[in-house]
């Protein structure tokens, strides 16, 4: 199923009621409380706005998942990664010699630098993006270099195609599409025609962590041409839209030729039988999608309303999370929140001046925006 097919897919009985008790007014919190019996989150505590987590919790189908395979987890997980890479396959509608299991999508992230951070390599990357293929590729000879974003906070597509061009050797792009942590996108058009007109010797790795989230009706997964050309491979997870960040469960997507390449990168027991299982139950599970989305776009609604009332500048956001302008620095920001209990996005150089705030729950937003609205009277913001 492609992306628009899978956000669209259709609202079945649970969705149903939760979207009665929404509209009996009761607020998204309360009404998935009651309709699914899962609470919403521990009381008391601090707010983690920090880390682009899914705050709803797993879905109460991958939960069940959980509780029902714990009677298997004393053998290997092999069977059922197997069946989940037939259900990814069948979901994605590629070959499921086109599946890369992961521990995470940053295991699937390591197996790709390590494949491809080659002597005479260049790995070339945004600034700022996400940033653990810096990490990885440290131990390789590959030469990485970082692009600025273009003031609209895209990838900088020309400037990396020229750079790419006057590299004598092998090339690795990775495209965050949507940027974290800009929130950002990056036309993917732009980004086609450069595939398109690329050497082989090029290679484009491009993470769509967030693309569930995607609003705008010009974005495209790059799914389908991962399966089909050697020069793409798509990295996603069940970290952020499926909740699962603590569970450890990504993938990629890439021709068998690419997939039997970064086998050899892969401890191929990585995997665990619950977070497989987890994640199977999730990936049917439309009606949590759906949740989650509508539950993003109640705290976005309510973070947007708040920075442009406050008249706070802001980037526009495809994905859980959102970046703002500060006045001062991060560091001191960072610091005045997390003294009300509140955990706001670390320094994301060069963009020390701004904030990434993920999206947390209603009521966690109406909490982060009553401290904006005092950091406000206290000329802090
Ligand atoms: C863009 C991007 N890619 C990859 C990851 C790694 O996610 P995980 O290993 O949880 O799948 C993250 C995590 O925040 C991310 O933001």
């Amino acid at each position: 199923m492609n992306r628009r097919g899978f956000v669209k897919a259709g609202i079945s009985a649970g969705t149903a009621g939760l979207l009665s008790s929404l509209l009996m007014g009761r607020n998204l919190e309360t009404a998935r409380a009651e309709s699914l019996s899962v609470p919403a989150r521990p009381a008391g505590g601090v707010i983690r706005l920090n880390a682009n987590e899914n705050p709803l919790g797993i879905a109460p189908s991958a939960r069940k998942a959980i509780l029902d395979g714990i009677g298997e987890v004393n053998r290997y997980p092999f069977a059922a990664a197997g069946k989940f890479q037939k259900q990814l396959a069948e979901h994605h509608g590629v070959d499921e010699e086109c599946i890369t299991l992961g521990c995470g999508s940053a295991e699937i992230l390591q197996i790709v630098t390590q494949a491809y951070a080659t002597r005479g390599a260049l790995i070339l990357m945004a600034d700022p993006t996400f940033e653990s293929l810096v990490d990885y590729a440290r131990p390789f000879p590959a030469r990485l270099q970082k692009v600025p974003l273009r003031s609209d906070h895209s990838h900088d597509i020309p400037k990396m195609r020229d750079l790419a061009d006057k590299h004598p050797g092998p090339v690795l792009v990775y495209i965050c599409n949507p940027n974290n942590p800009t929130g950002t996108i990056t036309d993917c058009p732009e980004i086609e025609e450069w595939i398109k007109a690329a050497p082989a010797d090029v290679t484009f790795f491009i993470d769509e962590a967030y693309y569930q989230f995607v609003k705008d009706p010009r974005y495209f997964s790059f799914v389908d041409r991962a399966a089909k050309t050697d020069n793409v491979i798509v990295a996603h997870t069940f970290s952020k839209v499926y909740a699962m960040a603590g569970m450890r469960q990504g993938y990629s997507i890439s021709t068998p030729k690419i997939t039997s390449r970064l086998a050899d990168y892969a401890t191929g027991n990585a995997v665990n039988h619950l977070a497989v299982v987890a994640a199977s139950a999730s990936l049917r599970d439309t009606d949590f999608l759906k949740e989650s989305l509508a539950a993003n776009g109640v705290s976005r609604n309510i973070l947007l309303g708040t920075l442009g009332w406050l008249k706070i500048e802001h980037l526009p956001t495809e994905a859980n999370f959102v970046m703002f302008r500060l006045k001062g620095g991060i560091v001191e920001f960072n610091k005045r929140m997390a003294d009300e209990n509140i955990l706001v996005g670390r320094p994301f150089p060069p963009m020390e001046d701004h904030c990434r705030i993920t999206l947390g729950l209603e009521s966690e937003m109406d909490t982060f925006c009553a401290k904006l609205r005092d950091f406000r009277e206290k000329g802090w913001v």
